[in-house]
């Protein structure tokens, strides 16, 4: 796998990447089945991504093929900003990672994040936090190189 990342190429998503889109969400929900998720909201994010008005973004990951000269979607990241009355500047919050199985522990997820942080850096957003289940050790893997452990605890609204 290594070298996998000279070949990989994030950038934002545009309309005729919904399929693509779509494809790799799906695996990545498919890990966490989750009652909760509304039905259709693959679609509501994709209109919501390429929509000039919502503050929020995917990038996608493009392996490009040597051979061929095609283009796969490998993984994407999803991600938007916020006010914060703790900071004068907005915030960035990471909300979705994903590398597709046969492309994983090649600087895929990694090469992802960092695009989260040069895009934000420009929105003049540059503080970006995230969370992962406490037993996602594959995440964190790559989490404690690319950031730091706080010491919070989220809590929530019942029933929601
Ligand atoms: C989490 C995930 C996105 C990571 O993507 P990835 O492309 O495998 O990650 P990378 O290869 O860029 O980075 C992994 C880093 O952790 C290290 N790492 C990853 N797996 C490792 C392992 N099994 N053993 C040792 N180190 C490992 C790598 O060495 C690398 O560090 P480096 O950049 O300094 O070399 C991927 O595993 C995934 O999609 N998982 C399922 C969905 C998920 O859990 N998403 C996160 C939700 S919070």
């Amino acid at each position: 796998m290594s070298g996998l990342k000279n070949n990989v190429t994030v950038r934002y998503v545009q309309a005729e990447d919904r399929e693509d889109w779509i494809r790799l969400w799906l695996k990545f929900i498919a890990t966490y089945d989750d009652p909760k998720l509304p039905k259709g909201i693959e679609n509501a994010n994709f209109d919501r991504f390429i929509d000039p008005q919502v503050k929020m973004w995917s990038a996608i990951a493009f392996l490009k093929d040597d051979s061929t000269g095609r283009e796969k979607a490998i993984g994407f990241t999803d991600f938007f900003i916020h006010p914060s009355t703790w900071q004068i500047e907005d915030k960035t919050y990471l909300n979705d990672l994903f590398v597709d199985d046969d492309f994983r522990v090649g600087g895929v997820g990694r090469k992802l994040m960092e695009f989260v942080y040069n895009e934000a850096d420009k929105l003049g957003a540059p503080s970006v936090y995230w969370n992962t289940d406490h037993f996602n050790h594959r995440a964190q893997l790559l989490y404690t190189k690319v950031g730091y452990l706080t010491e919070k605890r989220i809590y929530r609204r019942k029933g929601y």
